[in-house]
């Protein structure tokens, strides 16, 4: 069976009102700004894009912009300035949930190209410490970029793979933002086709154990961790929450998002996982106009 008709076929059940996420895959995806606040305002911002003829609308995140209309062949001197940085609003969520502060200390475990780590920086007024690393030289230099281009001077690069990764010091705050199948992006377009489509041999769930278990392991005690995805896949969102519960001595905790979400699920298919899952967090495309989106905000004990 094709991979999509076989995602529809397991997920018919699950997705909430099937048939309106069917209708909005068939839409572009809304296009967000976020405005880096260590540089400037919101208001200038808007006053900026409004000259370049960009009609934006403020959302339920303060930083946050919806695009209404841009002329996509216009270079726009707000992102060269490093005013800004296209994101979808919902990968937005993991570093609200994750609320790092100015004195803490943030690995960003699987970084690049830096949307969130950047965003971690921004609420941090770019103090505290964010280190910031992804397992691919190519993805790292553009963060490298990012960080540049807005201005960030708290934040450490390095390289590594993230299930192998050595740190002195322990964390007061860790995202794992972990490489996934990308559900949470499909989109069809005009002639019929899936974009956003990845099909690979990787086993993306045991990636994702390893990262979870050595996150959690460079937590300090009752430090914070976020887990996220842009998968709407159990397997690689409740499938690996459950795993980190078994094997370590960790709680889920309650997040209370400003968009519209829905539990994490324990059962699918023939598999139950830990009912604690359900305290995570799903976000469908259809529901908060953006990527659909998973996380789960997570303590040590
Ligand atoms: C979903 S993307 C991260 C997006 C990023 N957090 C952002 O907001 O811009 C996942 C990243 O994980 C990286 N990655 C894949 N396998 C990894 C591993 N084993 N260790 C660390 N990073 C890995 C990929 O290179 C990719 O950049």
């Amino acid at each position: 069976m094709d991979p999509f008709d076989s995602f529809l076929k397991d997920y018919s059940g699950v997705i909430p009102d099937f048939q309106e996420y069917l209708e909005d895959l068939r839409r572009p995806m809304p296009l967000y700004f976020r405005i880096n606040t260590l540089k400037t305002s919101m208001a200038m911002v808007k006053n900026l894009l409004a000259r370049d003829g960009i009609i934006s609308e403020d959302t339920c995140i303060p930083e946050l912009l919806l695009i209404k209309k841009q002329d996509p062949s216009r270079q726009l001197l707000a992102y060269y300035l490093g005013l800004i940085y296209p994101q979808a609003l919902s990968s937005c969520l993991p570093v609200l949930a994750l609320s790092p502060g100015r004195t803490d200390r943030v690995l960003d475990l699987c970084a690049a190209p830096g949307g969130k780590s950047t965003h971690m920086a921004q609420l941090m007024r770019d103090m505290g410490l964010v280190v910031a690393n992804d397992r691919k030289l190519g993805r790292l230099t553009a963060l490298m970029a990012n960080i540049k281009r807005l201005g960030i001077t708290n934040t450490i690069v390095t390289q590594a793979r993230g299930e192998h990764y050595t740190s002195n010091i322990q964390f007061d705050k860790v995202l794992v933002d972990a490489p996934c199948s990308g559900i949470g992006r499909y989109r069809i377009d005009p002639a019929g086709r899936i974009r956003h489509m990845r099909c690979g041999k990787t086993d993306l769930p045991a990636i994702q154990k390893a990262l979870i278990l050595r996150a959690f392991d460079l937590l300090r005690h009752c430090g914070v961790m976020v887990y996220s995805t842009c998968t709407l896949n159990v397997e690689e969102n409740e499938g690996v929450l459950h795993y980190l519960l078994q094997k370590r001595d960790a709680e889920i905790t309650h997040w209370e998002p400003p968009v519209t979400w829905s539990p994490g699920i324990d059962k699918f298919r023939k598999q139950e996982y830990d009912s604690r899952v359900r305290l995570a967090r799903r976000f469908y495309p259809h529901k908060v106009r953006s990527v659909g989106f998973f996380l789960a905000r997570i303590i040590k004990r």
